[in-house]
């Protein structure tokens, strides 16, 4: 049992090396090196993958650093997902799927980032309460976590949160920083964000990413790599491009396939599988570029 299991913590930015038991049915494989060399990728790729799918699991993830003339001589030979620059190189996901796509495609058409304003009425804070676990688990629960996890969550008080608050000071949208050291480089993914049904429609989600993205820029230390990977089933991608990110969709486009299954939404047509794929969703990878 890992730490965070003990704790009721939900993580989403994984740990380093080969996990062939990741969530959802999932192989992940979060290697910290350079690939300069397209025949070892294409090895240590197709090694992984035949583990996975030896082990019966349902999607192979693999996510490292490749130079960019590798990039180019893997094009159309890996299933490069999403790219994203992190100087000369690129932090790469390269994935595939032991059954036929089954998640909603979403609309690809990207929206203009515009101005954020936070709408009169709410408040914006960095800070939680020990009264704010039941509203947090309300938001959270569709993420797998517990009451439990959320308490023990805000009495370590370590994981960079924004809230947005009504007038009552209740919270009604939220989004944490989680970070990964990932060789030399911090991988800071903004994850869970939830906003309040009461509450949608209001760009709150676009505010909770810009404000979150400011917030954990010096709190890392060195210049992290900030990104998110955005639910297109429930549009939280149009909401990260509305607030400045920018799509990892040099090589491809940028969407992770049938990635993670979240309870929200009209929920999939469900075909003959060996796994559990009725609330499978697409997530873009979109992150922060320098401003
Ligand atoms: C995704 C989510 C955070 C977006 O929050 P939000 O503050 O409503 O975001 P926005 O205001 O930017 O609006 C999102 C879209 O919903 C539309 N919308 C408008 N009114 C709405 C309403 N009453 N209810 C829901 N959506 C509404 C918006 O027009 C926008 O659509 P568009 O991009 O096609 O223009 C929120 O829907 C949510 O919590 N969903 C469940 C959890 C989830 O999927 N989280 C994302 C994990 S990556």
């Amino acid at each position: 049992m890992t730490e965070h299991e003990q704790t009721g913590i939900v993580t989403s930015v994984g740990s380093l090396g080969v996990d062939h038991a990741a969530s959802f049915d999932r192989s992940y494989w979060n290697r910290p090196v350079l690939y300069e060399d397209p025949i070892d990728l294409q090895h240590d790729w197709h090694s992984f993958l035949a583990e996975s799918l030896r082990l019966g699991r349902r999607r192979a993830m693999f996510r490292t650093m490749v130079a960019p003339d590798v990039m180019a001589e893997i094009r159309g030979r890996l299933p490069v997902e999403a790219a994203l620059p992190v100087e000369e190189n690129f932090l790469t996901y390269i994935g595939a799927n032991a059954h036929l796509q089954t998640a909603i495609r979403a609309e690809l058409l990207g929206v203009q980032p515009r101005e954020l304003v936070l709408p009169a009425g709410y408040i914006l804070d960095f800070a939680t309460q020990d009264t704010d676990a039941g509203q947090l688990f309300s938001l959270w629960g569709q993420f797998g976590w517990t009451r439990e996890g959320v308490e023990n969550m805000i009495t370590a008080g370590t994981t960079p949160i924004v809230i947005i608050r009504d007038i009552e000071e209740r919270a009604i949208a939220t989004m944490i920083a989680e970070s990964l050291e990932f060789g030399d480089q911090i991988l800071v993914e903004l994850t869970e964000m939830a906003v309040a049904d009461s509450e949608k429609g209001h760009g709150l989600a676009s505010v909770l990413i810009r404000e979150l993205a400011r917030h954990t820029q010096n709190y890392f230390g060195g210049s992290p790599i900030t990104y998110g990977e955005y639910n297109m089933t429930t549009g939280a991608h149009r909401s990260a491009m509305r607030a400045g990110q920018l799509p990892a969709n040099s090589f491809s486009d940028g969407v992770l396939r049938d990635h993670v299954s979240i309870e929200t939404g009209p929920g999939n047509v469900v075909s003959e599988s060996s796994w559990s794929t009725r609330w499978l969703h697409d997530f873009m990878v979109l992150y922060q570029g320098s401003e």
